[in-house]
């Protein structure tokens, strides 16, 4: 079948490992099910792995992809749950220490099959296109746990987003202006912030700018490069909710004086849980959300989307459509 794999790992050029081309189809496994995929999602978790960063070189070659949508043995419809937790873990996957991902030990859905835990099958909703199935699974799903879970922020309260154009950023757009937050953002780049004043930001600044008002909650996902922008732009007692890091993870400065002094909330997020998903898919449907695609792509083709996000040249998700 074909698949989208590294087949070696480069920290400084990642886009060297990746390899698109035939893999054996997976084998049937006990608990496990084999769901032909549809669609796919592209996330940065697979430009990480690339650069060895959650994947190592033992563990190659790995198809990845954490996001899929597809049909089971059974012929039902299914969004695929990337979390794996280890055997016998009950309650909230994302808090087993032994949990995976998809792509980091076992298989993921860059392909046209993959074989997961049945129970990490999720119905797709009757309404929820193919495309918009492939999203939910990473970026909006870590997107749905920061905000609704984990920010502590009711509706009618300010939450910033930083950065615009990322899978994350803009599911955080949208879920929360679907769900009556105002939501600001910041952008690097202008086209992207007027953007994010089409699918729902109320406002939209320059990366770094000061803001008209201190904020209740940031969504993180940058790190380095906006870390003091945040601590800066909350209100006392504020939260900052964060999911990555993408410009790196050594901020110039941790702020510790700020953190303590305005009796800020500093909480990681990760992923979210099957029942998180199953509730974000019927969210999704029910208020219509149409999430942003920046490009479908057949899976033949999917070193242009890698490229794409590499050089952060995204506004929304990157799909393949399986062959
Ligand atoms: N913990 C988890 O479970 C989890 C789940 C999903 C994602 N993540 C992490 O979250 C991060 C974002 O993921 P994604 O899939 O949304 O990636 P992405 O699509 O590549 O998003 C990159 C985002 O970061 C902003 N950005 C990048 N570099 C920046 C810089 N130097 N200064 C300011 N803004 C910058 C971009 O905003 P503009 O271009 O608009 O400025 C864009 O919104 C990644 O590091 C990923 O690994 C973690």
């Amino acid at each position: 079948m074909l698949a989208a794999y590294a087949a070696a790992l480069s920290p400084a050029d990642p886009l060297s490992g990746l390899v698109v081309d035939d893999r054996p189809a997976p084998e049937p496994r006990p608990g496990w099910s084999v769901v032909t995929l549809r669609t796919a999602g592209l996330n940065h978790h697979d430009v990480w792995s690339l650069r060895g960063v959650g994947l190592s070189a033992d563990r190659l070659p790995m198809i990845l992809g954490c996001d899929g949508a597809g049909v089971d043995e059974q012929g039902n419809e299914v969004i695929v749950h990337a979390v794996v937790p280890s055997e016998g873990w009950r309650g909230d996957e994302t808090l087993d220490p032994r949990r995976t991902l998809l792509s980091e030990l076992h298989d993921g859905t860059l392909a046209e099959q993959v074989i997961v835990p049945t129970a990490n099958l999720v119905p797709k909703p009757a309404g929820l296109s193919w495309e918009a199935a492939a999203c939910l699974s990473t970026a909006w799903l870590t997107a749905y746990r920061m905000l609704f879970t984990n920010s502590g922020v009711r509706p009618g309260g300010t939450v910033l987003v930083q950065g615009a154009g990322g899978g994350v950023a803009t599911a955080l757009i949208q879920l929360g202006s679907a769900a009556g937050y105002r939501m600001w953002a910041t952008s690097r780049d202008e086209a992207r912030a007027e953007r994010a004043l089409g699918i729902g930001a109320a406002a939209v600044f320059g990366s770094g700018e000061r803001l008209p008002d201190r904020v209740d909650a940031v969504m993180e996902t940058v790190g380095a490069a906006t870390w003091s922008h945040s601590i800066n732009s909350l209100r006392p007692g504020g939260s900052v909710v964060i999911s990555g890091a993408t410009s790196g993870d050594a901020p110039p400065k941790a702020e510790l004086t700020k953190i303590f002094f305005k009796q800020l909330r500093v909480i990681g997020s990760t992923m979210g849980t099957r029942e998180e998903l199953r509730h974000l898919a019927s969210f999704v449907v029910q208020q219509r959300i149409e999430p942003v695609i920046d490009s479908v792509l057949p899976l033949a083709e999917a070193r242009q989307g890698f490229a794409k996000m590499v050089e952060g040249d995204v506004f929304g998700k990157v799909v393949f459509t399986m062959p």
